[in-house]
């Protein structure tokens, strides 16, 4: 067996986050599955693939107002659309995964327990006999319950750390609508410059903000806190474009584009 890769697609590549519409951006996705499918035979290694929500996730979350946690039965009817929404977004990215030509199957992160906002129990132990199988599992931000505020968002970007060090992963690379972590948002400042190399050392020195879209999650300062501690337990992480035809290819196969946390 390879090298295990936890890979998240951000939402705002595979949806039509940026334009605010519940719709899969067929085109990026595509792009990304044949690359993930190529690299996959490539490199031999094994994957676990992550997706983020864009409207299918953030814009029902926002509504129910699902960050406040538990406020009664319209959290729960909350909680089960959203759920939805985001299991017909992940039904999509494992069929065009599958059609690629992985062997992809679709997990429930909402089988995990959270406490304020944190993971504390995932069934992990069914991902590695996936994995040990060469399946490709593929999850995605969901609704959980927590046991501090009665229910919560399990973001992508706190599932994708906490897979790689239960699972051991070799690294992470994050797929995003921007080429990596800037000093500015390069969707604000055109003058921001990409920063290829983020420690805790310098980390104080970025000016990292949430997401221009709808993101009940965090945006991209959420991401840079969450592979920053997940630094600190040897699990190196990349952030590149998922928009650039061939960056991710490129992180795959080891290339230096984009960010590298460490
Ligand atoms: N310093 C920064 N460098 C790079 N991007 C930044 C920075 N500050 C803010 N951003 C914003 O973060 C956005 C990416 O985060 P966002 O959460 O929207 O994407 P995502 O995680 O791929 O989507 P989703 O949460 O739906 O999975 C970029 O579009 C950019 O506008
Ligand atoms: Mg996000």
């Amino acid at each position: 067996m390879g090298e295990l890769i936890v890979l998240k697609l951000g939402g705002s590549v595979i949806t039509k986050k940026s334009e605010n519409k519940m719709e899969v951006d067929l085109e990026n996705l595509q792009r990304l599955c044949r690359d993930i499918a190529e690299i996959q035979k490539k490199i031999k290694c094994n994957f676990v693939v992550v997706h983020g929500a864009g409207p299918f996730g953030h814009v029902l979350a926002e509504k129910y107002r699902l960050t406040e946690g538990m406020k009664g039965k319209e959290s729960v009817k909350g909680m089960c659309e959203t759920h939805a929404s985001m299991e017909k977004l992940n039904a999509i990215v494992v069929e065009e995964l599958n059609k690629a030509g992985l062997n992809a199957m679709a997990f429930q992160p909402s089988t995990g327990v959270m406490k304020n906002r944190r993971l504390i129990s995932f069934p992990i132990e069914s991902l590695k006999d996936l994995i040990a199988l060469g399946i490709t599992p593929v999850g995605y931000g969901d609704v959980l319950v927590d046991l501090e505020t009665g229910l919560n968002i399990l973001s992508g970007d706190h599932l994708v750390p906490y897979l790689a060090v239960k699972l051991k992963a070799s690294r992470i690379v994050i797929a995003t609508d921007v080429s990596g972590i800037f000093d500015g948002d390069p969707k604000r400042d055109k003058n921001a410059k990409l920063v290829k190399e983020i420690t805790k050392e310098n980390f104080g020195k970025i000016e990292v903000s949430g997401s221009r879209g709808v993101d009940v999650t965090g945006g991209m300062k959420r991401k840079v806190l969450e592979l920053l501690e997940v630094a600190s337990h040897g699990v190196t992480s990349q952030v590149v474009s998922g928009i650039k035809p061939g960056e991710l290819k490129s992180a795959l196969l080891g290339r230096e584009v984009g960010t590298i946390i460490h």
